[in-house]
């Protein structure tokens, strides 16, 4: 029997009704799914809202305590941390202080008993003052010495309370050298999720404002991956494996569907995707001038997101989309 063709074939009959297209609907998207990125900042009582960002603050940590009590309410599955130090300097030293602006936050959170999902960016642009992820030895940054920082900064975190690490300084060997140093500080069980194929991307704009992170000269496109490349990424994929990651991240997530897609058909580990600042600020931004529905457009892109294959979708919108989906 050949499958059946048109007038047999009628692929409106399963679209006809709400309850229709409910029952055969092939994506759910759940709030226990999303990641809500957060700013925190030093103060007290502090919401300072981001230029760039409509709807996004940055919070100090009593703040960022009360909202993330709202966020778990909320049935949100967890936080992504983002600092904003009081003070920069060559090294990013603010990135592993015992008492830095995420441990902080972090050991506020604990404390609180938040039930959330506590992720930590690991990365140096936030707290170097040139503004690089990593050192800058004769104008460039420096591969293996940065190595030893950003482990010191994931078990820095870990110690604070953090539940997941999650580097993103795109340095080579960096998953290995934060595994070897969370396992030599008794912290086996501490997952780290790889932003393995993080993209030298122009999305990311919005965010360097919200977290004063944009480097002082030159830009980051010798450490970040080249737009074009996508086998490339299944390259850097296995290799964050390889070094011990427990789950990998695609970054930013629309213009790169084609990687979530093609890294969740090659491989088995929990994949997640960033809907990055230049892609909600862009929906916002169309949205203030009436030229688009923010909600529709914005669960239309989550859930495209979780088609690709993504199992966990890090999203500024996560909060309003929780309250859209239940
Ligand atoms: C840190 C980092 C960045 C983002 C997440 N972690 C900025 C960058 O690489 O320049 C961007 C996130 C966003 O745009 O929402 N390196």
């Amino acid at each position: 029997m050949p499958a059946p063709d048109f007038p047999d074939l009628r692929l409106r009959r399963l679209r006809r009704t709400p309850a229709l297209r409910a029952l055969t609907r092939e994506t759910r998207l759940g709030p226990e799914k999303l990641l809500c990125p957060l700013f925190v900042r030093p103060g007290t009582g502090v919401r300072e809202p981001i230029a760039s960002m409509p709807g996004q603050f940055r919070l100090s940590v009593d703040t960022l305590v009360s909202d993330a009590r709202e966020i778990a309410d909320l049935g949100i599955g967890g936080l992504v941390l983002f600092g904003l130090p009081e003070a920069k300097d060559a090294r990013g030293s603010g990135a592993w202080a015992a008492d830095g602006i995420v441990q902080r936050a972090a050991a506020a959170l604990k404390d609180a008993g938040s039930p959330l999902v506590v992720v930590a960016d690991v990365c140096l642009c936030e707290y170097t003052d040139h503004g690089h992820c990593g050192v800058v030895e004769n104008g460039d940054v420096a591969n293996d010495a940065t190595l030893e920082l950003l482990a010191r900064t994931a078990v820095s975190l870990a110690r604070a309370g953090v539940d997941v690490v999650a580097p993103s300084a795109m340095m080579d060997g960096q998953v290995a050298a934060i595994r070897r140093a969370l396992d030599a500080d008794s912290r086996p069980e501490i997952p780290i999720l790889a932003y393995a194929a993080k993209y030298a991307s122009a999305f990311y704009g919005p965010f360097r404002e919200a977290a004063d992170s944009a480097p002082r000269s030159g830009d980051r496109r010798g450490y970040q991956m080249d737009p074009p490349n996508a086998r490339e990424a299944l390259r850097e994929m296995a290799a964050d494996l390889a070094e011990g990651a427990d789950m990998l991240m695609v970054k930013p997530a629309l213009p790169y569907l084609d990687v979530l897609r093609r890294a969740r058909e090659e491989l088995a580990a929990p994949l997640a995707a960033y809907h990055v600042s230049g892609e909600y600020s862009m929906v916002a931004a169309a949205a203030e001038r009436g030229w688009i529905d923010r909600q529709a457009v914005a669960l239309e892109s989550l859930t495209s997101i979780a088609r690709a294959g993504a199992d966990v979708v890090i999203t500024y919108f996560a909060r309003e989309a929780a309250a859209w989906l239940t």
